[in-house]
């Protein structure tokens, strides 16, 4: 393969939310191979400490911990700033920090909980990508990534918080893709069923059952969501922006 149609991020700053475990890390210990300085952020600094040492170990790359909890408004235009006075700018936004709590009913839901999903899977990507991704556009360029869900797509009571959030972030990605082009590229990938902590909350026969019926036939492991994520990040991607990229082993 030439160069030119390889993955290479040499000397370009990657900021992953959630970078600290699941999919963030493995997005996080793939950019950083390919030359990438990376910033990880979450709500525990220590665990984002340790992660950055393991992959700085493994890799040679310079990879900072920051904490955000990314929930908060002013926390993250504090972060929004910081690292990118820190690192003198900053070319690619991951967006990947989520989670969708578990519930017993509906009406169980209380405002707490539904202001913490919308926070952690609406709100804070979007401020987190107006502050950074208009910077992006005065400095001459960059790309964001939002890590969505399945459940935006195709919504069920049991996540319903959750997914409404993340077809607010589909929607979001769409009008920052118009608002930061033509410099600026703006994508979601829409992740199936990949087995992180979260997949140890499940029941393990109901998943292999329903994992039967995708094409793979199996959940996704957590690295298998980097091809998408770092392909969005790279000019090969120069004429997508806008776009919902699924990955969900055909489910
Ligand atoms: N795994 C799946 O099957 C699946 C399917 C569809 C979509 N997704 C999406 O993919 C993304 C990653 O999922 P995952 O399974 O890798 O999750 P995970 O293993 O639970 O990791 C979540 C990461 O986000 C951080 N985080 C959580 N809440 C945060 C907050 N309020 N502020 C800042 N950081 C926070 C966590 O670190 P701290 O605890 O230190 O904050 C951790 O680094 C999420 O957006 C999720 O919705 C996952």
């Amino acid at each position: 393969m030439t160069q030119e149609w390889a993955f290479d991020f040499t000397d370009r700053t990657v900021v992953i939310t959630g970078g600290s475990r699941g999919l963030g890390y493995e997005m996080a210990r793939a950019f950083s191979s390919l030359g990438a300085h990376v910033v990880i952020a979450s709500r525990k600094l220590d665990a984002c400490e340790a992660a950055a040492a393991r992959i700085t170990e493994e890799t040679g790359g310079r990879v900072s911990p920051y904490a955000l909890q990314v929930t908060d408004w002013d926390q993250c235009t504090a972060f929004a700033q910081t690292v990118w006075d820190d690192r003198g700018g900053v070319d690619v936004l991951v967006n990947n920090a989520g989670s969708s709590p578990l519930y017993d009913s509906l009406t169980d839901i209380s405002e707490t909980l539904f202001d913490k999903v919308i926070g952690l899977n609406l709100k804070g990507p979007f401020r987190l990508s107006a502050l950074l991704g208009e910077r992006m556009v005065d400095a001459g360029g960059g790309a964001i990534v939002n890590i969505s869900s399945i459940a935006s797509q195709s919504p069920r009571p049991e996540t319903l918080p959750y997914a409404a959030a993340k077809a607010g972030l589909n929607a979001a990605t769409t009008a920052l893709a118009q608002a930061y082009g033509p410099s600026v590229r703006v994508n979601a990938v829409v992740p199936g069923t990949f087995l992180t902590d979260v997949s140890k909350h499940w029941d393990q026969d109901d998943f292999q059952e329903r994992a039967r019926t995708f094409a793979a036939q199996r959940g996704g492991e957590p690295d298998e969501i980097v091809g998408a994520v770092l392909y969005l990040s790279s000019p090969l991607a120069s004429y997508t922006t806008g776009a919902q990229l699924t990955v969900d082993g055909g489910a």
